[in-house]
């Protein structure tokens, strides 16, 4: 019985038997076989984008910017794993739009959601949460969002915001009045702290700082792309404050044949952090280090997690927060629900900031974090309560399946696929990185140029794959990724590495 035929067969079932039964189909098979979903990629025209592609961004082009766009797709017509856009091009997409595809497109159990009366409900009367939240809205935080296999350790709270940058803004809001409170010691403003804060100066607006790693990213808006330093396009012509950005540790790949050195790097770059905040107390105090898991547009950039143990300390030490950005890494890609999962904390981050895989975006964190009055941190939606159905319905989803645990062992497969082509094209593929970190993996071409190359041969045949950083290929696979199309990856990879080489 094919995976398909199943699913129309359960049509008649609760929601939670044909859970049950597609798992199990799932788990025989394997995701090669995620139902209705394309056998393979399929390229029609001799360029990608084809000929209708071009038109519809040309046609795009003439009302707003959109020479960033690849390909324009069309959205019915997508399944699983796959995209096909206007030409009918099938594509196996390992790039996920910017990683944020988790349980594949057209999902039917997903959809079925959206039809109904609960779904349209949220989507069409959407409410100013932070004014009049739904009667049941504490009850799909608690169903999703919240539930506690999914709720990072330590973190009771949480903050629903719209996007990865909204969600690292209002999450640096919240540390710079916690590190006010903290020094004032109370939660009462004098007069000249209201209204010098009128007039953007101290001590109503006080001169703080957030640090940030050079080659990091977290966002766009005013805050966030402050702290972001992956690349000048992002940032050029826009004031920015006057912040501190360390570098990140420039380790050495396979990390685990260089563990000596690149413990000694990293112990450069902590002595880093703690001289920044030493140094800085006097011009602008640190209030809070944001750091990802794994610098994702930055070039795929890892770090041990002794590193982030160490940081940690070093957090606490200083009295300054630590914020964990998990905009890209959470939700499953790495292998574990969250990637700081892996560093066994001692002592949870204040925060952690999450979107992308999840569809809907916000920060948990700690009760500390919390503003001393209503309206501190605040905006009109304060989140999308549809959003947040998407996401009790995706976790739901990932946790019926086994989606964490699968990616976890796609990855080992992944890894080494990877490993063997380093060894017979050492300059197209090398550094890889993400060999415990589920699907989440990378690996340097010699120079920008070759990886752009290899982008677009991988493109030409039909798979979607993304370049970050300088000189990187990253590979941000749904989680219903299977062994099938890992063949597709391997074959496809293979077949451009040769015509490179
Ligand atoms: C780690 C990280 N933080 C923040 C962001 C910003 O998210 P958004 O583009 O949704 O504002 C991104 C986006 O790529 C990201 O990768």
């Amino acid at each position: 019985m094919t995976f398909a035929s199943s699913s129309s067969a359960a049509a008649s079932l609760t929601r939670t038997a044909a859970s049950r039964a597609q798992a199990t189909v799932l788990r025989r098979r394997g995701f090669g076989t995620y139902p209705g979903q394309p056998s393979g990629p399929n390229v029609l025209t001799s360029s990608v984008p084809g000929p209708k592609s071009k038109a519809v961004l040309d046609d795009l082009n003439q009302v707003g910017d959109f020479r960033t766009a690849i390909v324009a797709l069309q959205y019915p017509k997508c399944k699983g794993n796959y995209v096909v856009d206007a030409d009918d091009n099938t594509h196996l997409d390992m790039f996920g739009q910017i990683a944020s595809i988790s349980v594949g497109y057209r999902n039917e159990e997903l959809e079925k959601v959206a039809r109904t009366e609960e779904f349209a409900m949220a989507a069409m009367n959407r409410p100013a949460l932070g004014v009049f939240p739904p009667v049941d809205w504490r009850a799909t935080l608690d169903a999703g969002l919240r539930k506690d296999s999914v709720r990072p350790r330590g973190l009771s709270q949480i903050f629903t915001a719209n996007c990865g940058s909204t969600a690292n803004e209002s999450a640096y809001k919240a540390c710079f009045m916690a590190y006010m409170h903290r020094k004032r010691g109370h939660s009462d403003f004098d007069q000249k702290t209201m209204a010098s804060s009128m007039d953007n100066a101290a001590p109503g607006a006080p001169t703080l700082s957030m640090l940030s790693f050079k080659t990091g990213f977290h966002g766009r808006l005013f805050g966030s792309l402050s702290t972001t330093r992956s690349k000048p396009i992002h940032k050029l012509d826009i004031p920015a404050f006057d912040w501190p950005a360390v570098d990140w540790p420039a380790l050495k790949y396979p990390l685990e044949e260089h563990e000596a050195e690149n413990r000694k790097e990293e112990e450069r770059v902590i002595a880093l952090v703690e001289e920044t905040i030493e140094q800085w107390e006097t011009k602008a105090p640190v209030a809070a280090v944001v750091v990802e898991p794994i610098q994702s547009e930055g070039g795929d950039n890892h770090a041990s997690p002794h590193f982030f143990r160490r940081l940690r300390e070093v957090t606490i030490q200083k009295g300054v927060y630590m914020i964990v950005d998990e905009v890209q890494t959470g939700v499953g890609a790495t292998g574990t629900f969250w990637a700081h999962e892996k560093w066994d904390l001692p002592t949870p981050p204040d925060a952690v900031s999450f979107s992308k895989k999840m569809q809907a975006a916000g920060y948990y964190h700690t009760e500390e974090l919390r503003p001393s009055a209503g309206y501190r941190n605040f905006n009109t939606w304060m989140g999308d309560p549809a959003r947040a159905i998407q996401a009790r319905e995706i976790i739901r989803y990932i946790e019926a399946h086994s989606l964490v645990s699968h990616t976890a062992s796609m990855g080992t497969q992944l890894h080494s696929i990877l490993a063997s082509l380093s060894s017979r094209y050492p300059t197209l593929v090398q550094n890889l990185r993400g060999k415990t970190e589920g699907t989440f993996q990378a690996f340097d071409c010699e120079t920008g140029k070759e990886r752009d190359a290899l982008v677009a041969g991988m493109r030409k045949r039909g798979v979607l794959v993304g370049g970050s950083g300088e000189r990187a290929v990253r590979l941000r696979p749904l989680l219903i990724f299977g062994e099938k199309e890992l063949e597709i990856f391997a074959e496809t990879l293979e077949a451009t590495l040769k015509e490179m080489a």
